[in-house]
């Protein structure tokens, strides 16, 4: 190294140099959360938490946590596993290619690394879904490697810690090397971790409990009295929104679904076909073009089942659900990945997006299913 250091030293220097990170881990040592991913050295669990709480809620994943671990207990069983399974279990969690990649990737472990999750961040990088942020959790807490896991709640600590006055992404690199000067080597995952419930508790978007911070001596937005300007703050796209006309298709007691293309919005789930209204049409008409062009099926709208609305992260809709009769034509998978005549009764095993659910007391209180 130019500096005439050999890379430990440099590493050793900066482990005993970062008050910060005793401050972090003190506070996280005396009141850490006890959640099941945690202290369990299991690199599986610790790779599935991280996927799960990638844009999702520590409460939230809770329960599809435990519920996936009760089913899935092993990397082995995720690849054994069907998609159609896969993505039942993650049903309601969203982001479905994170659940997608989460299982191609247990299929190439278990197929090219043993059912043993790579331990080197380079291996491990290849793997689908596997981002800089993914990386580096896994690795630190996992195989307790030193790399700074940048989600959204280290980018606000670090950006009030240094007063960063650039909006994300552009303050990426400055947050990558304050982490990378602060996390020590022998306990990454712990302050990789320790960083997060500071985050998610104490640094909070708002309702900010500076008072309660342990590592506030290091804030200089604190000192500005400017905690609430950091980090810079880009307006967000307005969400579009969306309207949308589906059909339930009966004939003889059965319904018809179609399956999400793979690599779309909620791809890989099933639903009850129909699509965006176009400007001069109606929901009716919406719905028996898009029938014809998703499956090649003739069909007549009868009656409204129920309009619903549903908002999505990143866009909202109104769906109106017509009860249909099926006319003519034997269905192709046209403009989707499959379709299927299901019984009623038999719409709760399969996965569906959560906008169709809203649906489904309607059809079952109607029909008499249940
Ligand atoms: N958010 C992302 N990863 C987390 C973890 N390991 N613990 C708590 N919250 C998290």
């Amino acid at each position: 190294m130019g500096n005439g250091l050999h890379q430990g030293e440099v590493i050793v220097a900066k482990k005993n140099n970062s008050e910060f990170a005793t401050h972090l881990l003190n506070w996280y040592d005396s009141r850490r959360c006890n959640f099941p991913w945690r202290d369990c050295n299991d690199p599986y669990k610790i790779y599935l938490s991280e996927v799960m709480l990638q844009q999702t809620q520590v409460a939230t994943v809770l329960p599809y946590y435990k519920k996936w671990i009760q089913k899935f207990p092993t990397i082995q069983s995720v690849a054994k596993a069907t998609q159609e399974q896969i993505l039942k279990q993650w049903e309601g969690l969203g982001y479905y290619s994170r659940a997608r990649n989460f299982h191609k990737s247990s299929q190439i472990i278990a197929d090219s690394f043993n059912g043993i999750i790579p331990s080197d961040p380079d291996e491990f990088s290849k793997l689908p879904g596997v981002g800089p942020y993914i990386s580096a959790a896994v690795m630190s807490i996992a195989f307790h490697q030193p790399l700074p896991a940048v989600d959204a709640n280290a980018i606000r600590v670090a950006a009030r810690m240094e007063m960063i006055d650039l909006p994300y992404p552009k303050n990426s690199n400055i947050i990558y090397n304050y982490y990378e000067n602060h996390i020590p080597i022998d306990r990454p995952g712990d302050f990789n971790q320790a960083i997060m419930d500071l985050g998610r508790e104490i640094c909070t978007a708002g309702n900010l409990k500076c008072s309660a911070c342990p590592v506030a001596v290091f804030c200089k937005a604190l000192v500005d009295n400017s905690v609430d300007k950091f980090p810079i703050k880009v307006k967000p796209p307005k969400k579009p929104h969306y309207d949308i006309a589906v059909g339930i298709v009966w004939n003889k007691g059965q319904i018809l679904i179609s399956k999400r293309r793979e690599n779309g919005l909620l791809g890989g789930l099933w639903e009850f076909p129909g699509g965006k209204i176009e400007t001069g049409e109606n929901a009716q008409e919406c719905i028996i073009r898009e029938i014809k062009e998703e499956l090649g099926v003739q069909v007549q709208p009868t009656s409204l089942l129920k309009q619903i609305k549903h908002a999505y992260t990143h866009f909202s809709i109104t769906m109106d659900a017509y009860h249909c009769d099926y006319l003519s034509g034997s269905p192709k998978a046209l403009g989707c990945d499959g379709w299927k005549w299901i019984n009623p009764e038999d719409i709760k095993r399969l996965p569906f997006p959560k906008a169709n659910h809203k649906l489904f007391d309607k059809l079952f209180i109607e029909d008499g299913i249940c």
